[in-house]
């Protein structure tokens, strides 16, 4: 299946270079609100330019990436799923619940398929992970802590007013790698509280060409989580734009026998941890899967796969939902001051065989 890319930005290049890493992946053509962009990275990959009408129009392509902005990526989606095409989009599946319906409804229709990032949990490092929980390696699971913290980009991106708007701040932004790691290890989540703040009400830009420029911040930078899984297991997600510094872990999963030291989700790779009752001192487990490195365009190569010989994909439409519906519960509960009953479900995608080599998916 032939793939083009709408969106030529920042992220686009790690995608352009993933047929290297992915033989089910041919990418022919990309696209971009400004033709120039897309020319360029036409030239420096050896594809076809073109408008993102022509894009849309080319019979050739029979799925879409989309690398746009969040606040465009219901559009360019159901523009993509209008055009009888495939659509798998960058993180978040949209910025509402309403756009997310739309896309999802629209692709149920047409009986195409909807995909979307983060597939970091493709990657070596969550997929060890998964299996060691599968195995029971660490009992049934009873718990998990996920920390995403930090003082925000306004030090280093160019153009960083977005992030703290509405559809934005750390959950938004983040929040997509962390609750698809969790829901990749413990399944879906029933219900979730929590409270959100806005502790700084101005940013001042430290990076170029905006230096010294505020940014009034009009949404949360301190989310403060709690999630049930239907499985059981409560864990606490905290994201923030507020902190200089900590030593918390990324992700800990609890276990009745032990614990799993679970790598950044933002990554595809190690390292990963045990220890279990009794044990002194954490040891690392070696990992068990290839794709270690940036291997993004591993949820578009499964979905092709997928797509090919029937089986569900796995960083799916339906799990994305699951995201977005989890980021807007916790900021509902904060406001409502309630626990907030998710009406999303997902399955827990698939874990990935053993034995495949790197960028293979399984049939
Ligand atoms: N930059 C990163 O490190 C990074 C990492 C992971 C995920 N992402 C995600 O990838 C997506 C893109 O991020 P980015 O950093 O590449 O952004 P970017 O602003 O660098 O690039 C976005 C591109 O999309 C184009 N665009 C916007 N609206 C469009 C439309 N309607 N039709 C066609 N083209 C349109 C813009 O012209 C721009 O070239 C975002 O969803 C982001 O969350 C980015």
């Amino acid at each position: 299946m032939n793939v083009g890319i709408i969106g030529c930005g920042n992220i686009s290049q790690i995608y352009l270079t993933a047929p290297k890493r992915n033989p089910a992946l041919e990418i022919v053509a990309c696209a971009d609100v400004f033709l120039e962009r897309a020319e360029a990275k036409a030239r420096e990959h050896g594809i076809r330019a073109l408008t993102v009408e022509g894009l849309l129009a080319d019979p050739e392509i029979g799925l879409v990436i989309n690398l746009t902005i969040p606040a465009a990526h219901a559009t360019v989606a159901l523009q993509a799923l209008e055009a009888g095409k495939h659509v798998y989009t960058e993180k978040p599946l949209a910025t509402t619940r309403e756009d997310a319906h739309k896309i999802l409804d629209l692709a149920a229709r047409k009986g195409l398929r909807v995909g979307c990032a983060p597939d970091t949990f493709l990657g070596a490092g969550l997929q060890t992970c998964r299996k060691l929980i599968d195995e029971g390696v660490i009992g049934h699971p009873v718990a998990a802590t996920a920390f995403m913290l930090g003082h925000g980009p306004e030090g280093w991106h160019p153009d960083p007013e977005f992030f703290y708007q509405p559809g934005a701040g750390p959950m938004f932004d983040m929040g997509p790698y962390y609750l698809t790691a969790l829901i990749h290890l413990l399944g879906p989540v029933d219900r979730v509280t929590g409270s959100a703040r806005i502790s700084f009400a101005e940013r001042v830009i430290g990076s170029a060409p905006k230096k010294g420029q505020t940014i009034k911040v009009n949404t949360p930078t301190h989310i403060a989580g709690v999630l049930d899984f239907a499985a059981g297991p409560v864990a606490t997600l905290v994201t923030s734009f507020d902190v200089w510094a900590a030593q918390v872990p990324r992700i800990e999963i609890y276990g009745s026998l032990g614990t799993l030291s679970v790598p950044d989700p933002n990554t595809f790779g190690g390292p990963v941890k045990l220890r279990l009752a009794g044990e002194e001192a954490w040891r690392e487990v070696p990992l068990s899967f290839p794709n270690h490195e940036n291997s993004r365009g591993l949820g578009p190569a499964d979905m092709v796969t997928a797509i090919g010989s029937g089986r569900p994909h796995r960083a799916s439409g339906a799990l994305a939902w699951h995201v977005l519906d989890l980021m807007h519960a916790f900021h509902d509960a904060s406001r409502e001051g309630r626990h907030v009953l998710l009406s999303s479900q997902c399955a827990q995608p698939a874990a990935l065989p053993l034995g495949l080599a790197a960028g293979v998916l399984d049939d």
